[in-house]
């Protein structure tokens, strides 16, 4: 694949869209050709997918049943999407990808990491990210920015606080287990520290990619 493969993972709240934007942004002032996309959706049957995954209305939904929507939709984002831009040479810029199903799935809902992983083995297609940005910070603070930000809270949103903590500490055992790919952020700092922050590890993967 000719192209760049980026994420952002972290919990709800870490200030992750906020940063797709600028860096697609940047990333265009300096000639390169960009795709932003998210998590689930992306696709109109994806954002289909969305709207089941995300409505209040579905509080009875099963882990199972959510996991295996979260992967439907990654399939056809991914065969879609991702894999033709990454082809034709784009910097693909997704807010958040399977990282998030592994974290809020594997751990929040206890359905375990190796499920969650084998399952989504064949939603990928052999696609995995160059460079996982991992937007740290405290649970709580997240949560309450979020909550600041929007009124309205998604079914996943409405979780117990137990829950997210245990999604925050997936996407820390995600960052042990991948250091490689997966780069931490300091996402407490304020949003030009934060840019700062993901544009050097941009910079330096563009550099060897050269
Ligand atoms: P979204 O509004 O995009 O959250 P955020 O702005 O915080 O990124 O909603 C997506 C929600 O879906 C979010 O709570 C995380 C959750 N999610 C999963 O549980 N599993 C997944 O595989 C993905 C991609 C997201």
């Amino acid at each position: 694949m000719k192209g760049l493969f980026i994420t952002f993972e972290g919990p709800d709240g870490a200030g992750k869209t906020t940063q797709v934007y600028l860096v697609d942004r940047y990333l265009k002032e300096k000639g390169y050709s960009t795709l932003i996309t998210r998590e689930p959706g992306g696709t109109k049957i994806g954002e289909e997918i969305r709207n089941l995954l995300l409505s209040c209305a579905h509080s009875e939904m099963d882990a199972l049943t959510e996991m295996y929507l979260y992967a439907a939709a990654r399939a056809q984002h991914v065969k879609q999407l991702i894999k033709p831009a990454l082809r034709e040479g784009k910097i693909v810029l997704c807010d958040r990808f399977v990282d998030s199903s592994i974290a809020y799935q594997g751990f929040g809902r206890g359905l375990g990491m190796d499920v969650v992983e084998s399952v989504n083995r064949y939603a990928l297609q052999e696609v995995e990210p160059d460079l996982t940005l991992f937007f740290n910070i405290d649970i709580e603070e997240a949560l309450n920015r979020g909550r600041a930000r929007n009124g309205s809270l998604d079914r996943l949103e409405r979780e117990k606080l137990e829950f997210h903590r245990r999604v925050y500490q997936g996407f820390c055992l995600l960052r042990d287990k991948y250091p490689c790919r997966i780069k931490e952020i300091d996402a407490s700092k304020d949003i030009d520290d934060v840019f700062k922050q993901i544009m050097e590890l941009i910079e330096y993967l563009l550099c060897c990619k050269k």
